[in-house]
């Protein structure tokens, strides 16, 4: 079946709330999109930036922070930010099909945003390492899933290697227009504050959002769009954080699957972005990352996966750093559904079960 690619072809349907047209239309002047560009949209963007008082608190002094949810992408995750233009450009050069190597939300995007293209998707995955609604995702929106046995960074080498050999579009990060479509999170961001915060708090896996929010960033700056430029605090994983330790790790470990990676394809890129904005990289465990993605839940109702909580879990773990007064934005870059086998496993609210059919019974348990 052919899918009209371009939201061009129905110039008065493809908006969302506000007139939203996605993030190519409004921020169209800053991306490398030309007339000729087929855009590819899913209405992706214009995510809201949530305060969390309750997470501030725990800081005090004046501290202000917020979330970007990011989750509320088309696909669920901020990979859609990239997957427009991603798309959009290699249908613009003719491409008729997209590979990608991913822990699970690139492989969802691509393959959305590919259908909508009608071009075949080709995403190679780490067995038995991506979270079930990604792979639902991906499966449902016709991708060819190639699940290999080995972690993201093999399969990062296998994609790369079938880009060069074959007619297939690589849109890993490695992909520049990606980058482009993800810097829009940081205009969205410095939109709302009418600035840019003076920390942004981002999980790191493969390297390429925190550079990309960096590049959106200064760009606004180099606009006259915000007068500052925000220290950039990436937060990896302990068990797969090889911008930390300075070297890449072998076997990357940690439940955030999502950014279970050892060796990051954006490594020099991230370091410049630590230098040039004066922020640190710093690891956080799993059990700080899970009681990060139990607070956002259960104090803010916010629910990401637990990869996206490393941003909240890594502000906690420095938060005697953080300057008085500063407002700080943490990236949560994926939804909670995502991961739904998690959130059981570690909710520590238990489901009521074997509960008889009875008005009275079911009083009984909610305490009355
Ligand atoms: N958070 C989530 C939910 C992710 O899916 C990813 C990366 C990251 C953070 C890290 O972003 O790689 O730009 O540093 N997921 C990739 C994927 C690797 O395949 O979906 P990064």
């Amino acid at each position: 079946m052919s899918i009209p690619p371009t939201n061009l072809s129905y110039p008065n349907i493809a908006k969302g709330a506000n007139n939203w047209q996605g993030l190519i239309e409004t921020y169209r002047s800053y991306l490398p999109v030309s007339k000729a560009t087929p855009v590819v949209t899913l209405l992706e963007g214009n995510t809201p930036l949530i305060p969390v008082p309750g997470i501030a608190a725990k800081i005090g002094r004046g501290v202000k922070v917020y979330v970007k949810y990011d989750g509320l992408n088309p696909t669920g995750s901020f990979k859609d930010r990239g997957m427009t233009m991603a798309i959009s450009k290699a249908k613009e050069e003719g491409a008729k099909a997209v590979i990608c190597a991913s822990t699970g939300n690139t492989s969802a995007a691509a393959a959305a945003y590919a259908r909508r293209a009608d071009m075949k998707a080709f995403v190679v995955i780490p067995d038995g390492y991506v979270a079930l609604g990604k792979l639902a995702q991906a499966l449902l929106y016709g991708a060819e899933v190639i699940a290999i046995n080995g972690n993201f960074d093999d399969a990062l080498d296998i994609v790369r290697q079938l880009s060069e050999n074959y007619p297939v579009t690589l849109v890993n990060s490695v992909n520049p227009y990606r980058l482009q479509g993800q810097k829009t999170a940081a205009f969205e961001v410095v939109d709302v504050l009418g600035d840019a915060p003076d920390w942004l708090c981002i999980p790191v896996g493969n390297a390429g959002n925190i550079s990309a929010y960096w590049m959106g960033f200064t760009e606004y700056h180099q606009a006259g769009k915000c007068a500052r430029l925000p220290k950039m605090m990436g937060f990896q994983a302990a068990g797969a954080a090889p911008l930390v330790s300075g070297e890449p790790v072998k076997n990357p470990d940690t439940l955030a699957t999502a950014i279970r990676i050892g060796n990051p394809a954006n490594w020099h890129k991230a370091i410049a972005v630590r230098e040039a904005s004066g922020g640190e990289f710093n690891p956080v465990t799993d059990t700080e990352i899970l009681d990060a993605y139990r607070l956002l839940a259960s104090e803010e109702g916010v629910f990401c996966e637990p990869a996206s909580a490393a941003s909240v879990a890594g502000l906690l773990k420095v938060k005697e750093q953080v300057p008085d007064n500063a407002t700080v934005v943490c990236v949560l870059t994926g939804n909670g559904l995502k991961d739904p086998d998690c959130a059981v496993k570690h909710s520590q609210n238990q489901l009521k079960q074997g509960i008889p059919n009875d008005l009275e019974k079911v009083a009984k348990v909610m305490g009355f």
